[in-house]
């Protein structure tokens, strides 16, 4: 496996299957790498991950100096599970000095739910900025992004479109910790307590079969977390694709909750007839 920090070390490649990522690397990762590298060697061509904090989508200073850099394990998960090239470019790469690195126009998904959108102002934008900067670095012909970070995956396959580039989107399915609970870069900073109080996401996501109507459902997964003694941000169920209000058959149910000064977000599949 290769380290690259430039886009010439990187060189052009085709049929490149790529796994953005800011690193922090857990087994959720290690996951779409492994699809990744199912899919490149099915068509001959190979799996580069990028890892790079990006600045620009973060709401918080704090939030972006805590992120975690662990280079030398993440470039460890990588070549464990099946990358060829790992990107790690520096910020100048990215971000070269004295050159304005376009904001694509947002998507209405990246804009008008009420979800991540509205909790992390900007957010989205500098997602979208790092993500299209990383296809024109990159230059795959697929991309993988996780299904935890459902807007984003909404998000970014909207933007593909917009933009009109010839990359795939694949979801992965989110890997979660034997007692439920999604992997997170984030889990890391959960104290013993607050991994316990944790679990109620993934516990009110998993009883959705109990409820008749998708309004008494979200009333119910808000009283569960705030009775587990988290600060709920949102817990709706949406239409999957558009993530507007929706009106029957299979949606997608979200959370957002912060436990003790960790924000962590969550969503599954559901099923209402209402
Ligand atoms: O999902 C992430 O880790 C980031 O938002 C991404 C897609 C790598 C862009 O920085």
């Amino acid at each position: 496996m290769r380290v690259a920090t430039t886009h010439q070390e990187l060189g052009e490649k085709e049929r490149r299957v790529f796994v953005p990522t800011m690193g922090a690397l857990h087994a959720g990762h290690a996951s779409l790498i492994r699809q990744a590298a199912g899919i490149a060697r099915a068509r001959g061509g190979e799996v580069a991950v990028s890892i790079f904090v990006n600045p620009t989508q973060f709401n918080e200073a704090a939030d972006y100096r805590r992120y975690p850099r662990t280079l030398g394990a993440d470039a460890e998960v990588c070549r464990a599970a099946g990358a060829d090239v790992v990107f790690a470019p520096e910020a100048s790469e990215v971000y070269p000095p004295g050159r304005v690195i376009r904001v694509p126009d947002l998507p209405r998904v990246a804009k008008s739910p009420g979800l991540e959108d509205a909790q992390r102002p900007g957010h989205f934008a500098g997602v979208c900025q790092v993500v299209l900067r990383l296809f024109e670095l990159v230059r795959p012909s697929v991309a993988v992004f996780g299904e935890k970070d459902w807007q984003q995956l909404q998000v970014i396959r909207a933007m593909t479109a917009q933009e009109k580039l010839a990359i795939e989107i694949v979801p992965g399915a989110t890997v979660r910790e034997a007692d439920g609970l999604a992997m997170s870069s984030r889990n890391r900073f959960l104290g013993e307590d607050d991994r316990r109080r944790a679990l109620s996401i993934s516990r009110v996501l998993r009883e959705s079969g109990r409820f008749e109507s998708r309004r008494e459902y979200e009333a119910w997964m808000v009283g569960e977390m705030q009775a587990a003694g988290l600060m709920v941000e949102y817990a709706v169920v949406r239409d999957g694709a558009t993530l507007e209000e929706p009106g029957a058959g299979v949606m997608r149910a979200l959370i957002a909750a912060r436990v003790g000064s960790v924000r962590l977000i969550d969503n599954s599949e559901v099923r209402f007839a209402e």
